[in-house]
C-alpha cells in the first residue's frame, strides 16, 4: 500500500518513520514535508491546506491511505474531501475536529456527558467575564475559544493577571474576534493520552508527558511543546486505565450521539488531580512532540492498527520496555519571532533518533526553518539513561541559533 502523510513537522516525521516499518507498505510519501523529512522519503511539494490538489494526487497515484497530521488541514474539511473521492483516511472530519477547534463546543460535550474537567464559563463580552472573574477569584485560567497555537491560554495566579487577559482577549481582540473560557483552576501532573479511534472504537497507546513552557523548570511562556518522553511513571496506571473507560470512550461514544463521529487520532491532555484525571483539552491528532516518543515506544504495526481501526476490527497494540525522551532544539526567540535561513552543524554525528521539525538544506548545509527545528530522541531502560542518551545526542549539534531546555524529564526524575 501506498501511505501519504500530511504535514511538515516532526510529528509527520515520526508518522512517516513508523508507518515505514510496515510490512503493509509500499511507499510514504510526504506533502509537504520538509527537507529533513525528505532525506528518508519522497515530498510532494502540495500544501496541506490544498484539499483539490491533494485529492488529484492521492488519486493519480493510487494512495492507499491519507494520514493527516496538523489541526489546520482536518479544519479545512480534507479528510471529508478525501472521502468523498473515495480515498482512505485517518483523520477527522471538519465537524469533528471542533473537538479541538472550539473549546466551547468540548466544554460542552464535556458538560452534557458527564466527562470530569474544570468548572467553566464562556463570555464573549468583557463586562460580564468580569463580574464572573470578581465572583471566583484567582487562581483562574482563560482560554480563548479558537485556535491559537497553544498561545491562547493565561493561568492567571492573580486577579490582575487575569483581568489583563481579558482585556487582551475581549477588549484588544488580540487573537481576533472571539469568545474566552473561564476556568477553574486545577493542579496535578499533566499527560497526554492518543487514542486511536473510529466511532465507539478507542484504542489507547502509551501515555506521554509534554513540556509546554519554553525554559528550564517550566518557566517562560507557553510553546507547542519543548520536549516529551513515554511512558510517565508518576502517572499509575489505574488512573490511565480511569481515563481510558471514563474519559475517551465515553467522548467517543458521545462524538457518535452528537452525530459527529470521531475517525483518527483522539488527543486527551488531561491532569491528574486528587479527585482523579481531568481533561484539560482534547485535540483531534497526533501530538506535537509526544508523538515523537510514543512512536517509537509502539513494537508492533502502526499501519496495521490504523487499518484495523478504520475497519472496526480489534487491534492489540504492544509496546518496548524501553522509555524514549525526546529533546526539541527551537529557533531563538521562538515561540515569539524568530529569524530563519541560520547554520546548524554536527547532525551527522548524533547517532540517536532524530526528528525534523523545522529545517532546509541550503547548497548542502542545515538550517533553520522554523520555530521549532530539530527533535532528538533518546532511549533507555530508565528515564534517567534515556535523559543521558538524548542530551548526548543533542549536545552534537552546534548552532548558535538554536536553544533548549536541559531538564526535559524532570517531573519523573525528581519524583
Ligand atoms: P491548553 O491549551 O488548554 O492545553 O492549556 C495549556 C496549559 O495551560 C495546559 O497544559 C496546562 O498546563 C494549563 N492549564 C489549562 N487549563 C488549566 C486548568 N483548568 N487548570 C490549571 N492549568 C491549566
Ligand atoms: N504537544 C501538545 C500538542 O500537540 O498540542
Amino acid at each position: 500500500m501506498k501511505v501519504l502523510v500530511i504535514g511538515r513537522g516532526g510529528r509527520e516525521h515520526a508518522i512517516a518513520w513508523k508507518i515505514a516499518q510496515s510490512a503493509l507498505v509500499e511507499q510514504v510519501f510526504v506533502a509537504p514535508g520538509n527537507d529533513g523529512i525528505g532525506q528518508q522519503f519522497t515530498t510532494v511539494p502540495i500544501d496541506e491546506k490544498d484539499n483539490a490538489a491533494l485529492v488529484k494526487w492521492s488519486k493519480e497515484n493510487a494512495i492507499g491511505l491519507v494520514i493527516i497530521g496538523p489541526e489546520a488541514a482536518l479544519q479545512n474539511g480534507l479528510a471529508d474531501e478525501l472521502t468523498q473521492h473515495g480515498i482512505p483516511v485517518f483523520g477527522p472530519t471538519k465537524a469533528a475536529t471542533q473537538i479541538e477547534a472550539s473549546k466551547e463546543f468540548a466544554k460542552e460535550l464535556m458538560k452534557k456527558y458527564h466527562i470530569a474537567t474544570a468548572e467553566f464559563a464562556t463570555f464573549s463580552d468583557y463586562d460580564s467575564a468580569k463580574k464572573y472573574l470578581d465572583e471566583k477569584g484567582a487562581p483562574i485560567v482563560i482560554k480563548y475559544d479558537g485556535l491559537a497555537a497553544g498561545k491562547g491560554v493565561v493561568v492567571a495566579m492573580t486577579k490582575e493577571e487575569a483581568d489583563e487577559a481579558l482585556k487582551d482577549m475581549l477588549l484588544d481582540a488580540k487573537f481576533g474576534e472571539g469568545k474566552v473560557v473561564m476556568e477553574e483552576y486545577l493542579e496535578g501532573p499533566e499527560f497526554s493520552l492518543l487514542t486511536l479511534v473510529n466511532g465507539r472504537q478507542v484504542v489507547p497507546l502509551v501515555i506521554a508527558q509534554d513540556h509546554k513552557r519554553a525554559f528550564d523548570g517550566d518557566k517562560g511562556p507557553n510553546t507547542g511543546g519543548m520536549g516529551a518522553y513515554s511512558p510517565v511513571p508518576i502517572i499509575p496506571q489505574s488512573a490511565i486505565d480511569k481515563a481510558v473507560e471514563e474519559i475517551m470512550k465515553p467522548v467517543a461514544a458521545a462524538m457518535v450521539e452528537e452525530g459527529k463521529p470521531f475517525c483518527g487520532v483522539l488527543y486527551g491532555g488531561l491532569m491528574l488531580t486528587k479527585d482523579g484525571p481531568k481533561v484539560i483539552e482534547f485535540n483531534a491528532r497526533f501530538g506535537d512532540p509526544e508523538t515523537e516518543v510514543v512512536l517509537p515506544k509502539i513494537k508492533s504495526d502502526l499501519l496495521q492498527h490504523i487499518l484495523d481501526v478504520l475497519n472496526n476490527k480489534e487491534t492489540k497494540v504492544e509496546f518496548e520496555e524501553d522509555t524514549f525522551l525526546g529533546v526539541v532544539l527551537s529557533s531563538k526567540g521562538y515561540p515569539g519571532s524568530y529569524p530563519k535561513g541560520l547554520p546548524i552543524n554536527g547532525l551527522e554525528k548524533v547517532k540517536q533518533l532524530v526528528f525534523h521539525m523545522g529545517t532546509a538544506l541550503k547548497d548542502g548545509q542545515w538550517v533553520t526553518a522554523g520555530g521549532r527545528v530539530l527533535f532528538v530522541v533518546g532511549r533507555g531502560r530508565t528515564i534517567q539513561e534515556a535523559q543521558r542518551d538524548a542530551y548526548a545526542g543533542v549536545h552534537q549539534i552546534q548552532s548558535d541559533a538554536l536553544f533548549y531546555r536541559n531538564d526535559i524529564g524532570h517531573q519523573a526524575i525528581e519524583n
